[in-house]
């Protein structure tokens, strides 16, 4: 009763037929500045939206940027059209299944990671053009503005920005051209000294100046594919003109009477979130005991993810059967072999050919909402921190390790973890599959923009998050819940320090559960929250990152 009730409140209670405050929220202070000031001149949701990523191209460029790809789930406010926009990276032409394989069929140690054998086709730029001339208000020369002047005036390390620079030193000192800018001297910054990307701001310019074709044809496609492929790599100049942004219907559900609005494929976080909320609708959490709920906040975890190994791909590419996956009888059929006093082992579950899938440790993700309620939730990544390393000669742009994110053998998990399958294998064109789940929830009184980086644990995330929502949580209580993970292989639980207490983690391994404690935390929610009554927006930055949420109020 009280769901169909949120249900009635959610159609009638209107969202966007006054100016509402705005709000944004960031991995980074700097990019919260910038798409402030763009909402500021005017511009709207999606100008501020390509403002802020860009910004973050600039001054958190170890998680994303313009030679990365990335998803924007949009909400148009007038006529309440949704879309999400598919940036995501493109295996060049001349890749093959087996392109990082020995002749004996090993894995090549690094060959998916590092250089620019590692990278996909970008989708960011042509992405920011699309958002531009799709929906944007204002000309990409004013919302690229601010990026330019960061990136040619520079700014202060910060540090997280030192902590990924020591983390990935060794392969930043491989490449020339990214050490002469983010190791200057052959030396680690320091905290406060600044960073000039030059090369960026001139990249930014053309993209501005240009749109697409600044970026994809002409004199400076020519100079990256020529860098590209004197380092090894295969891009073409075709692979860069044929590159395009599809725009992919979301993923719909709803969970409590809260409407789901997620990432379609070839991101499986829709698909994976929905699975797992479809299965736990059934219980009642709330009244739960803490290990009996995390039991069953586990159990359905193995089980989606384990659906992603097998089902999940490029839906340009393979049949996703999303209509199967998200149907009431999957949810009861994989809930109806839930125990509720015993962890499934996952090797009891259906075998999957397993094969490899990056998990990512970085990605960046931003949430923005306008006064007059146009909304963007967009994770973006180069995949692992700084992507392959490699930066074409005079371009600024560091290329992306994506194509890790595809399944380059069969049967070996790579250092992540995650398995895939067949579905996910390489193929020329095609689209690797991703966790990236940008998010929208809205229930009778309030509309969430949510997401995160984090990799494979994205999706649990966003689960985690989506309850702390139906629970009625604050935007700062949901970016900072203690978090843990299951995804089916490795079978374990991932837990971050005090996520489950010592009660909960006797008896989750009284169940048969095997415990995995990770000495880090995970993760780096942005969220923005809007009061539908009232107008008012709570926006909360998580505490794990240095990011910064703000409100505009009108
Ligand atoms: N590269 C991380 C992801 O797309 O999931």
């Amino acid at each position: 009763m009280k769901y169909l009730l949120a249900i009635i409140l959610w159609a009638i209670v209107p969202t966007a037929a006054w100016a509402a405050d705005a709000g944004i929220a960031t991995a980074h202070p700097l990019a919260t500045t910038a798409a402030k000031e763009t909402l500021a001149k005017g511009g709207n949701a999606f100008d501020a939206a390509i403002t802020a990523a860009a910004a973050l191209a600039v001054v958190e460029l170890y998680g994303s940027g313009l030679g990365g790809g990335g998803f924007w789930l949009l909400h148009r406010a007038e006529d309440g059209f949704e879309t999400m926009l598919d940036g995501r990276e493109t295996a060049p032409a001349a890749a093959t299944r087996d392109m990082y394989l020995d002749t004996t069929g090993e894995p090549i140690p690094n060959a998916s990671l590092e250089g620019p054998l590692a990278a996909g086709i970008p989708g960011v730029p042509a992405a920011l053009d699309y958002l531009a001339s799709h929906y944007g208000k204002l000309p990409l020369r004013e919302s690229l503005a601010p990026a330019i002047q960061l990136a040619r005036e520079g700014f202060p390390v910060d540090k997280a920005m030192r902590r990924h620079l020591a983390f990935r030193q060794e392969l930043l000192r491989k490449y020339p051209e990214t050490s002469r800018i983010l190791l200057p001297a052959g030396k680690l910054p320091d905290i406060g000294d600044t960073i000039r990307q030059p090369e960026l701001a001139q990249t930014l310019e053309l993209l501005a100046e240009k749109g697409r074709a600044g970026f994809y044809a002409g004199e400076f496609a020519e100079q990256m594919v020529a860098a590209v492929k004197a380092a090894g790599g295969i891009w073409s100049l075709d692979d860069l003109k044929n590159y395009r942004v599809k725009e992919r219907e979301p993923i719909r559900g709803e969970y409590h009477g809260i409407k789901v609005t997620t990432a379609a494929p070839p991101s499986s976080g829709g698909i994976v979130l929905l699975e797992m909320l479809n299965m736990l609708s059934a219980y009642d959490l709330p009244k739960a005991a803490a290990a009996q709920r995390t039991h069953w906040q586990v159990e359905t975890m193995r089980r989606a993810y384990r659906d992603r190994a097998e089902y999940l791909g490029d839906p340009d590419f393979v049949a996703i059967p999303t209509q199967r996956l998200l149907g009431a009888d999957h949810a009861a059929r994989l809930r109806a072999s839930i125990q509720d006093d015993k962890a499934t082992p996952s090797a009891d579950l259906k075998p999957v050919a397993p094969g490899v899938s990056g998990r990512g440790m970085n990605t960046t993700h931003f949430s923005i909402l306008d006064k007059d309620g146009n909304r963007v939730a967009a994770t973006l990544s180069i995949n692992y921190p700084f992507g392959s390393g490699f930066m074409p000669k005079g371009s600024g742009v560091l290329l992306n390790n994506e194509m890790d994110d595809f399944s380059i053998r069969p049967g070996t998990p790579n250092v992540y973890g995650l398995v895939g399958a067949e579905a996910n294998a390489i193929e020329p064109g095609k689209r690797m599959l991703s966790s990236m789940t940008p998010t929208f929830l809205e229930d009778g009184k309030r509309i969430a923009i949510l997401g995160t980086p984090g990799g494979s644990r994205i999706i649990t995330m966003l689960l985690l998050g989506t309850q702390a929502f139906a629970n009625g949580e604050n935007a700062s209580r949901i970016v900072n819940r203690r978090r843990f993970h299951h995804q089916y292989l490795p079978d374990s639980i991932q837990y971050e320090p005090e996520a489950l207490d010592a009660d909960t983690l006797f008896e989750l391994e009284s169940m048969g559960h095997s415990l995995s404690p990770q000495d880090d935390a995970w993760g780096n929610m942005q969220a923005v929250i809007l009061d539908k009554q009232t107008g008012t927006v709570d926006a909360a930055s998580d505490g794990r990152g240095i990011g910064q949420a703000a409100t505009v109020a009108y």
